[in-house]
Order: structure tokens, then C-alpha cells, then sequence
């Protein structure tokens, strides 16, 4: 149960009135991002794909949901201080979940940017995989030393899975990088995204969680490597998951829900 009381107790129902400023939130906005850059150093994202590629290529995937790219820390940063404004508090601890995790890079930036208590990147592909360990145990903890003795206390694990399988409902702030997978991928990731808990968020980048129990709070447009992506944040609304988004429509057209 111990899950079950974090993620009640880190997210706020009343929205918080911080600025969207970095410095407001992180100790040191410029140690973090140095630390991030030398986590990466020789681990581009055009090294991250083409690993990517030549495993999926190797082992016949052909799904276009497998499709490799990532969010650069900087852009992340930016976006990511945006939850501050929908009810996450920056001295609330919680969980962030990647959905899709590649390299680990938005795992690593989110634990960078925020004292979570836990950090978890799920990732299909065991190559991709395999380095976000790699990454947590020869650089993480030797790097992030200089930043904050609490970075050290972030549990910070990487499930190898499809994560369509994996029970992810317990994590208080979720990121989708979307930005490959197909409508079908979306419908289902909603589906698991319906057991999240009232209040949750999640940040998706190019398409967003098709439900109706998560309302869009702000879209706006985020920089990525190959052009601009729409950014959507979405929070889990009060409504009960007792009902399929079919049947929603159909209470609608029948005046059961106002
Ligand atoms: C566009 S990349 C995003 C990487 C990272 N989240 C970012 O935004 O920088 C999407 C990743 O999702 C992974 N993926 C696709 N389908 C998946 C699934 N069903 N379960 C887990 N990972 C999946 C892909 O292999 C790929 O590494």
C-alpha cells in the first residue's frame, strides 16, 4: 500500500500559483543541465536511434510505434515546470513514469528537475533498455553527487516491457513522448491511463490520451530536434472509471450526464 499513499498524498486538487520559472523549483537549473549533457555525452539521439533501428531491424519489428526520438532537457525543463501550475506541488515528492523511456533521457531530466520519489522509464526495446541502465549505474549516481545529496534518495528503475502490460497507475506525473505511436496505441494507453488517480497528469507530446476522464488543461507547441510538436497536459478528472469512452458518449447523447 505504500504506493497506493503516495501517490494520494503528492498531488494537490487546488492549482498552485508558482511561476513558470526553473530557478523558482531547482536548486541549481545550471548544474542540472550540465549533469544531464555529461549523462549523455556520448549517447546522442541519433546514436539512441540507430540502435534503435538496427534492433528492430535485427529482430523484424516493424510497428511504426516503435519509431525512435527524444526530447531534448532543455525543452523538457521548460515544459516540465508547467505541472507546478495543475496541482503538483514542488516540495511534494511522488512518482514520474515515462511511457516509452528510449535511453532514459526524460527520466533522468525529470529527477534532475524535481525531487520525485521515484522515477520509472518503461522501454520495449531491451537494447534501448540496457543503456538507461547502464546510464544509472556508471554515471548517474557519481554525477549527480554535485548537484544535491537528494538526487542520490530517487529510486530511479527501468522496466523492460511492453508498457500496455505493465501496471503503471500509480504514478502521479506520466509522460508520453506520442510523437510515433499509432491511433490504436493511444486508445489503449488511455485505457491504463484510466486507473491513474484523480489528479494525476500527464504531459503527451504530439497526440493526446483520448479520454474523457482526463481533461486538457493547456496544449500549446513544444521544439523538437526535427521541428515543432504539439504539447498537451492532460489531468485525471473525478470521474469513475466505470464506464467505456463508447458507452460515455452514448450516456451523453441519452442526457444521462450533464
Ligand atoms: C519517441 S521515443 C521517446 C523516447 C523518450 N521518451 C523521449 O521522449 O525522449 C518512444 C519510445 O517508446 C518505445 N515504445 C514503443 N512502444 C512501446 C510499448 N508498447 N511499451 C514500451 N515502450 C514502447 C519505443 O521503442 C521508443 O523508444
Amino acid at each position: 500500500m505504500e504506493l497506493e499513499s503516495e501517490r494520494d498524498g503528492n498531488v494537490e486538487q487546488t492549482k498552485s500559483t508558482v511561476l513558470l520559472d526553473i530557478n523558482n523549483v531547482v536548486d541549481d537549473p545550471e548544474i542540472a543541465s550540465a549533469i544531464y549533457y555529461s549523462l549523455y555525452y556520448n549517447m546522442s539521439s541519433a546514436i539512441a536511434k540507430s540502435i534503435s533501428n538496427q534492433q528492430r531491424l535485427r529482430e523484424g519489428y516493424d510497428s511504426v510505434s516503435l519509431g525512435y526520438g527524444a526530447v531534448d532537457f532543455l525543452e523538457f525543463q521548460r515544459q516540465f515546470v508547467k505541472i507546478y501550475n495543475y496541482g503538483f506541488h514542488p516540495q511534494n515528492n511522488g512518482i514520474f513514469i515515462d511511457i516509452g523511456c528510449g535511453v532514459g533521457n526524460c527520466v533522468f531530466s525529470a529527477a534532475l528537475l524535481h525531487n520525485f520519489h521515484i522515477c520509472i522509464g518503461i522501454e520495449i526495446l531491451s537494447d534501448l533498455h540496457s543503456i538507461c541502465n547502464s546510464i544509472k549505474e556508471n554515471l548517474w549516481s557519481r554525477e549527480v553527487r554535485s548537484l544535491n545529496k537528494l538526487k542520490l534518495e530517487i529510486d530511479i528503475q527501468f522496466k523492460l516491457g511492453d508498457a500496455l502490460a505493465i501496471d503503471w497507475s500509480y504514478g502521479n506525473v506520466i509522460f508520453v513522448n506520442a510523437t510515433c505511436f499509432s491511433n490504436d496505441m493511444m486508445e489503449k494507453i488511455a485505457s491504463c491511463a484510466e486507473n491513474l488517480a484523480t489528479g494525476s497528469i500527464v504531459i503527451s507530446v504530439t497526440k493526446f490520451i483520448p479520454s474523457t476522464l482526463f481533461d486538457i488543461v493547456e496544449s500549446s507547441e513544444m521544439n523538437l530536434s526535427w521541428g515543432k510538436a504539439s504539447l498537451y497536459i492532460q489531468v485525471r478528472n473525478s470521474m469513475a472509471n466505470k464506464i467505456s469512452h463508447k458507452e460515455f458518449i452514448q450516456k451523453l447523447l441519452d442526457n444521462e450526464i450533464e
